[in-house]
């Protein structure tokens, strides 16, 4: 009787010690991922924070024989160091002195002076209670209410809000017209240097909207208006299975995002320090990551590279050439042309019901500044529309999916019009009845 009852406390207490290192195992775990008002992040310690699976990493770091450091995001399961996110890229510690932590419910970088040099900037107003920071599996470093976990708001602050030259899986790139947000790439100055460097990518929201990529004031590419599948100027994007793309244009907000729908695939969007846009992916056998895509690819996608009326054709010689019942601008011969002239048009258009139009096959559509959509109308309206209006040029559908639908009217001159060997979409352009025999 008695060593029964022995027996059974010592089961009784092994049970609890158990249970006891799951308790501290479990606040142990949490604690790697979450970062709280009584924790600090400093250059020295070494320390940084993983996301829950351990596939992000946020810490200090400093770029190859750089004394600068900054705090960053990298990908914790790919062996070469790739940054996705840098908090303070224009203000960098200039020692190995810096702390991270939360001051007054913000995060704040500070340097060998206690002097901040960078932080989430929320006010009082915007925060009623403590936060804890967290960084997420997808990579997106949060800062939440720490009780009400599930603050209805949503984030107090996320740094998928403040893009560096990445664009991760589930981020968004565009506008947000709730939270007057823009969300856009720029690209580092160097490869190895974060700081703000010439290229940035630009949302047009009006008309048919589309993505720029510019340096300093000028547009150098243009992705072309979305067209249901993928961006007009891709037409050789192979739709891949485990890449769910979504492009939304309401009034509330223009964004454009994709989601990895198999787990184990590391994929990215980056604009570089060159001004490549490229999707990358992580080729594990390899160690190294892979280009699936990248722009500008050719001559052609130089923006406005034919002028108005002319369109760009990389497998002719010269590249450009005039739509039909177009002439060249000048009489230069073709070769000593100044390309950008572009081309006028023969005859002048009747606007009396008489004109009509020249079908452009497998076409990235022109600029969308200067055009107007309707979604609700097909082709022949559309076409009735245009012919109406005597300023409307060109239009064609907004989306290609199922036949087509939509409508989209260009007004004013047309460029940046590229035409492709195989995919694209038709572009009709109005002519004078004498031009289209
Ligand atoms: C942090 O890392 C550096 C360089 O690897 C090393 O010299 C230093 O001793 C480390 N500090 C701590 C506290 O581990
Ligand atoms: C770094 O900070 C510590 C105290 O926080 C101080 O003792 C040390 O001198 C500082 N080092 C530099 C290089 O500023
Ligand atoms: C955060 O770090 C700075 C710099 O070391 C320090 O002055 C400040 O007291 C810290 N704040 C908190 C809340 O720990
Ligand atoms: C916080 O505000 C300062 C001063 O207005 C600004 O320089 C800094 O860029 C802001 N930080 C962030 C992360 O927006
Ligand atoms: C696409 O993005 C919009 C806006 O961000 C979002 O409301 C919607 O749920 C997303 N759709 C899918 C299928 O992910
Ligand atoms: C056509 O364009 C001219 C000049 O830009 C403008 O004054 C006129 O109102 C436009 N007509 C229509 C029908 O939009």
């Amino acid at each position: 009787m008695i060593t029964v009852s022995i027996y059974y406390h010592t089961y009784t207490v092994v049970l609890m010690f158990i249970f006891l290192v799951l308790i501290l195992f479990h606040a142990f775990s949490v604690s790697a991922n979450t970062f709280s008002a009584t924790e600090s992040l400093t250059i020295s310690s070494n320390k940084t924070i993983l996301s829950r699976s351990e596939i992000f990493e946020l810490g200090f770091f400093n770029p190859p024989s750089s004394s600068r450091w900054y705090l960053g995001i990298w990908y914790k399961k790919v062996s070469t160091r790739t940054y996705v996110w840098v908090a303070n890229r224009d203000n960098p510690l200039l020692s190995s002195n810096g702390t991270l932590n939360i001051s007054d419910n913000n995060l704040v970088i500070f340097d060998q002076s206690d002097t901040p040099v960078w932080s989430t900037n929320l006010t009082e107003g915007e925060v009623r209670s403590p936060v804890v920071a967290e960084l997420l599996d997808n990579g997106n470093f949060v800062l939440r209410h720490l009780i009400n976990n599930n603050d209805p708001d949503g984030f107090l602050w996320q740094s998928f809000d403040f893009p560096t030259d990445t664009l991760l899986p589930e981020m968004r790139l565009g506008w947000d017209h709730k939270t007057e947000r823009d969300r856009f790439l720029r690209s580092w100055k160097t490869p190895d240097d974060p700081s703000s460097g010439d290229f940035f990518t630009k949302l047009k929201t009006k008309g048919f909207p589309e993505f720029y990529v510019c340096s300093k004031d000028s547009i150098i590419y243009r992705s072309g208006p979305w067209n249901g599948i993928r961006f007009s100027s891709s037409p050789e994007t192979k739709p891949l299975d485990y890449i769910v793309y979504n492009f939304t244009a309401t009034n509330e907000e223009v964004s454009y995002s994709y989601l990895i729908t198999k787990t184990n695939i590391y994929e990215r969007v980056r604009l570089s320090s060159a001004g490549l846009l490229e999707r990358l992916t992580w080729i594990e056998t390899a160690q190294s990551w892979k280009q699936l895509w990248y722009s500008p690819k050719d001559l052609c996608d130089n923006y406005k590279e034919c002028g108005s009326y002319g369109y760009c054709d990389s497998n002719t010689s010269p590249i450009c050439n005039c739509i039909k019942g177009f002439g060249p601008g000048n009489e230069q011969p073709w070769t000593l042309r100044d390309d950008s002239a572009g081309c006028v048009r023969k005859t002048r258009l009747s606007c009396d019901g008489r004109d009509g139009f020249v079908p452009l096959k497998k076409m990235k559509l022109p600029d969308t500044t200067g055009t107007t959509v309707d979604r609700g109308i097909g082709l022949k309206e559309c076409e009735e529309r245009c012919l109406k209006d005597c300023n409307c040029t060109a239009f064609a559908n907004t989306d290609i999916r199922n036949g087509g639908s939509g409508c989209v009217i260009w007004t004013g001159e047309i460029f940046d019009i590229k035409n492709f060997a195989k995919g694209g979409q038709d572009l009709f352009v109005r002519l004078a009845a004498t031009d289209l025999g």
